[in-house]
């Protein structure tokens, strides 16, 4: 049988080169399918605003849609580990605070750990949350939070200075105590730099395939998002297809009176 996966398990993995898989989920449906695949760790990433609630940005999403998420995550009981992203504004202000909201997403979501964006500007919080046993994921590159200071969705670390500025960042959080990090969106050659340099694992999104695992918003291998596919994405499903046409199956045999038929009525 499976058995549950621990941040144990990640840091052995790294060690004998076994990649690690991650997808975002954000549901119980999605959670039941995607971890019987055998999926390593589920993320429910604050990229539910954009994907799920429609939010052209990741900013508006709070802690109480992250905590619902979360529980209908962990309601499916998966194996995979499951990581609850901290929204924007839920750490960034106050240590005190970014503990209390951390451990909110444990208590009221039931994550196993929780994810939050930033380099050595934000390790003293990760230590501080470490710090109450919750294990931490840090997230540093193209971190969506940062959309308006990066102007846009832009690849990150592509001159010498930034790229140094990273390997400092992916060093800090180790140190700090975080059990992985995600780099989203850097030359593939600096990905591989870090993944080298540093002991605890690297999630890749946007970073070429020198990480130690790998992580996409089910959304987008789904086929499902319509507004913006970036270039690190492979779609390996159309489940836009799929729906559309089951949906104007049902509405043309409803119309036509071919559905529901005796078989599917009461007596
Ligand atoms: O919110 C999210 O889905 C993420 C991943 C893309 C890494 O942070």
């Amino acid at each position: 049988m499976r058995k549950q996966r621990t941040i144990q398990d990640f840091q052995k993995m790294k060690a004998e080169g076994q990649k690690i898989t991650v997808l975002t989920c954000y549901d119980y449906p999605t959670a039941r399918i995607i971890d019987g695949c055998g999926i390593d760790m589920l993320l429910v990433g604050d990229s539910v605003g954009v994907v799920f609630s429609g939010y052209e940005t990741t900013l508006p999403v709070t802690m109480d849609e992250m905590i619902y998420h979360t529980r209908a995550v962990v309601r499916a009981q998966p194996k995979a580990l499951v990581v609850a992203d901290m929204p924007f504004l839920s750490y960034q202000v106050e240590v005190a605070e970014a503990r209390l909201n951390a451990g909110r997403l444990i208590k009221e979501g039931g994550a196993a750990a929780v994810k939050l964006e930033g380099g050595g500007n934000i390790a003293a919080t990760i230590r501080a949350i470490v710090d109450m046993d919750i294990p931490v994921m840090a997230h540093i590159g193209l971190t969506p939070q940062s959309i308006h200071r990066m102007g846009g969705y832009r690849v990150q670390g592509k001159r010498d200075e930034q790229a140094e500025q990273l390997v400092k960042d992916a060093h800090a959080v180790a140190e700090a105590g975080a059990f992985a990090v995600v780099l989203e969106g850097i030359p593939r050659a600096l990905a591989e730099r870090i993944t080298a340099e540093i002991d605890i694992p690297t999630i890749g999104i946007g970073a070429g395939p020198c990480c130690d695992g790998q992580v996409l918003v089910i959304h987008d291998i789904l086929g499902l998002c319509e507004k913006y596919s970036p270039k690190f994405v492979k779609r390996y499903g159309d489940a836009r297809t799929l729906m559309t046409d089951a949906v104007q199956q049902y509405i043309r045999e409803v119309k036509e009176g071919e559905f529901p038929t005796e078989g599917h009525s009461f007596s």
